[in-house]
């Protein structure tokens, strides 16, 4: 499991008077933030930067599932076969590997960065991700890639797979603001979506991923609820590391 990480101000946040901070507890280079919240939320977006800004490894959650469904996609196991599908997590074969690109995700050794971004990958992760065996499956994998420091996001990850995680941020955004940055997202790759369609996609995978009976998205207790509709993704990131800044118990 090779896993690629952001070197740049390794271990360091700079405060708003600009003065560098070191030798916290934990070491910022160590630390455990958690990033949860809806689809289009702008959790990548986020977790991305941070990671680059901390100099911490960036862990997208959700890529390894959207891995899981395209390998059942190309195999024929249904989404509703769990024990197939709890097989599958077992043994999959994932590498998180950094490029001119950005992170890249590499499932058997083969580059799906873009097969797992499909709207039909897209749909099929959901229904993939609310089997118990699946999940617990895949637990033990995310806690080790995390087991470093790093920022992680996902649906679960401050009531779940990182319950100790250092800062816990909850991203929410309306429903029609996430559906237009995903509609702008998937136009710039050429594909032709319809707004409303989309919004009523997000709707069911909220609705999919809010109610499963198995870790569902859910705010965790001590989580910082952060809305982004008035956001721009500098003053996302610039509230963000205020609030790890605060719970860091520094600046
Ligand atoms: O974040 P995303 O859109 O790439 O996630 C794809 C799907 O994976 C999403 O519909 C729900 C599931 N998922 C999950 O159940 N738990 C996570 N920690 C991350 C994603």
């Amino acid at each position: 499991m090779a896993l690629g990480g952001g070197m740049e101000g390794r271990g360091r946040l700079v405060s708003s008077q600009g003065e560098k901070m070191e030798n916290q507890s934990p070491p910022l280079n160590r630390i455990k933030i958690a990033i949860d919240g809806p689809a289009g939320a702008g959790k990548s977006t986020l977790a991305r930067l941070l990671g680059g800004k901390l100099g911490i490894p960036y862990i997208d959650t959700g890529a390894i599932y959207r891995a899981l469904a395209l390998k059942a996609f190309r195999m024929g196991i249904s989404e509703d076969d769990e024990e197939n599908l709890a097989k599958l997590a077992k043994e999959l074969k994932i590498e998180f590997k950094r490029d001119d690109r950005g992170m890249r995700v590499y499932l058997d050794g083969e580059d799906v960065s873009e097969a797992i971004r499909t709207p039909e990958i897209t749909r099929l992760s959901s229904p993939v991700s609310k089997h118990p065996k699946v999940r617990e499956a895949l637990l033990e994998l995310q806690r080790k890639l995390a087991e470093n420091g790093g920022v992680m996001e996902g649906r679960d990850i401050g009531t779940v797979i990182l319950p100790d995680a250092d800062v816990k941020i909850f991203l929410t955004a309306s429903t029609k603001v996430r559906a237009m940055r995903r509609y702008l997202e998937l136009k710039e790759k050429g594909y032709e979506v319809n707004l409303e369609d989309l919004e009523r996609e997000i709707e069911e995978r909220d609705r999919r991923d809010s109610t499963r009976s198995i870790a569902p998205l859910r705010m965790a207790e001590d989580a910082i609820l952060l809305n982004t509709d008035n956001l721009t993704i500098e003053e996302m990131v610039e509230e963000a590391l205020r609030v790890i800044r605060e719970k860091c118990g520094i600046g």
